[in-house]
């Protein structure tokens, strides 16, 4: 690996954009067209926020962002946390070997999480020649030099690194929206769930600099950002192998004061660690919205301790009652593993209890998938697939029933709405969401997209509620 600073190396990434610039241009002068590139994510906001870069650096280079899997450059950003995301990227590269038969030109990418595992790396070696470059999670930044590479060698190019301690900032981004934002706060993650693969392919915990954070934060909020998603596998451990340690609720304190920024949402926070000093931000603050993504994979504290999550059920539940004393309206959305190894139909109804007693707006269900290489894959007594099946469509019961009642609580009140999309459906409405992120649509004009407008929740239709615009005084 080699070993730059934070500025030579995104300078020495500069000069590798210049020179691929040369090629674009070369190319679509050929070609009498623009190149074309489109960039196909799976996965978490990690990922989507790597995409935005990769789109960065890709538009630098004179590519034009295309819908289209055709593209003269495709991208694929894959995830390997559960096999079907995994499974989905080769069923993809199929049909992609037909469409470059067409256009030999075509250069075809692979990136991410799933880059990160050798099997998976062997695998496309061997049976997807056609594949162009493959680089990883820790080397995003490399995207110019890797093409360059490639188009200098007309051979497959793989750089993957097992690991890295470097942080490269003032790269290239490109937003894919005008209003609102996800900001790294630290990349990795050093909990070693035991079902889980994500710190074996996005390597060990480390939290980019406030002074970075803050920086980019401000910039964003001068271009017309409004809402910030701060980006962790586990927010809460935030800061701590920094020169001057600083915690998360700190790091939230310091974001509010930026001018422009109304709105502050993060993901993920562990309960295993989420502070009083947390609690007491998320209560005194304006800007900090109103919602805690808690993910709580289990409801039975064998189950959990098996999952290495450092607490109990009724830690779980006791954090929860503590939150929502200091912060009223606080929203909870959680994420749920059924079949984990050796679960019985006991440990299944504690899950089925915790969902009862937190009353959710959301939940996301996810049945056990086994990951190679983690210690859950190596357990004994892995649960029947039927027997999950009926486990998964009884908790997906449960979990609509407890969020439909739950939604309806705000029926009649005026909320504050940030305006995202236009209406899916009905071109006169437009969609947005509360501070405790459940959706609302409403009738309204597209220049309204990016502002926040008070509105009067008229309706509650399960997961989202029909308002309209309440009128100013
Ligand atoms: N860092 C976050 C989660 C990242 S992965 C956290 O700790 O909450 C997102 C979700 O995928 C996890 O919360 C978990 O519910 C699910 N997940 C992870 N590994 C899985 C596996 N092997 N099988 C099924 N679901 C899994
Ligand atoms: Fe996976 Fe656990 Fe890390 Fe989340 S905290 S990414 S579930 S190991
Ligand atoms: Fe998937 Fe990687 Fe995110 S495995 S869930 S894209 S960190």
């Amino acid at each position: 690996m080699e070993n730059l600073t934070y500025t030579t190396e995104s300078q020495r990434q500069q000069h590798y954009i210049e020179e691929m610039k040369l090629w674009v241009n070369e190319q679509s002068r050929k070609m009498g067209r623009p190149l074309t590139c489109k960039i196909v994510t799976f996965g978490c906001q990690m990922n989507a926020k790597d995409s935005e870069k990769l789109l960065g650096i890709l538009e630098q280079m004179g590519y034009v962002e295309t819908e289209d899997e055709t593209a003269d450059f495709v991208l694929f950003n894959t995830c390997t946390v559960r096999e079907n995301a995994n499974l989905k990227v080769y069923g993809h590269l199929g049909h992609l070997k037909k469409i470059k038969q067409k256009n030999p030109n075509m250069l075809i990418g692979l990136c991410g999480c799933m880059m990160q595992e050798k099997l998976v790396v062997k695998k496309i070696q061997e049976s997807y020649r056609f594949v162009d470059i493959i680089f990883g999670t820790h080397n995003i930044f490399k995207l110019a030099e890797i093409m360059k590479r490639r188009v200098d060698s007309d051979s497959m190019i793989v750089d993957i690194w097992e690991d890295t301690d470097q942080i490269v900032e003032d790269l290239p981004s490109e937003r894919k929206f005008s209003f609102k934002s996800g900001v790294n706060i630290m990349y990795g993650c050093n909990n070693f769930c035991s079902y889980c693969i994500v710190p074996y392919v996005r390597g060990r915990e480390r939290s980019r600099n406030p002074k970075d954070i803050i920086r980019e934060i401000e910039k964003l909020a001068a271009e017309g950002v409004v809402e910030v998603m701060l980006l962790g596998q586990n927010v809460n451990s935030y800061g701590k192998g920094l020169e001057e340690p600083m915690t998360f609720a700190q790091l939230l304190r310091e974001i509010e004061k930026i001018e422009g920024i109304e709105r502050i949402r993060f993901m993920t926070p562990h309960p295993k660690d989420l502070s009083d000093e947390l609690i007491d931000v998320l209560a005194q603050s304006k800007k900090v919205c109103n919602h805690v993504h808690l993910p709580v994979q289990s409801g039975s504290s064998r189950i959990l301790k098996k999952m290495n999550r450092h607490y109990t059920k009724e830690q779980y539940l006791a954090l929860v009652e503590k939150i929502r004393a200091k912060v009223p309206d606080v929203s909870f959305t959680t994420d749920i593993i059924v079949g984990f190894p050796g679960e019985t139909e006991e440990d299944f109804l504690e899950t089925v209890d915790v969902v009862k007693k937190v009353n959710y707006d959301s939940c996301y269900t996810f049945i056990y998938s086994k990951r190679t290489g983690t210690p859950a894959a190596a357990m004994e007594d892995q649960v029947p697939e039927d027997v999950i099946k009926d486990r998964f469509q009884r908790l997906l019961k449960v979990v609509g029933e407890a969020s439909k009642d739950n939604v309806d609580r705000y029926v009649g009140r005026t909320m504050d709405v940030l305006v995202e999309t236009p209406n899916d459906h009905d071109e006169t409405m437009v969609t947005g969401r509360l501070t405790n992120n459940v959706l609302v649509h409403f009738k309204g004009s597209q220049d309204l997209i990016g502002t926040i407008v008070p509105v009067v929740l008229k309706e509650a239709k399960g997961f989202y509620y029909i308002g309209e615009m309440a009128q100013e005084a």
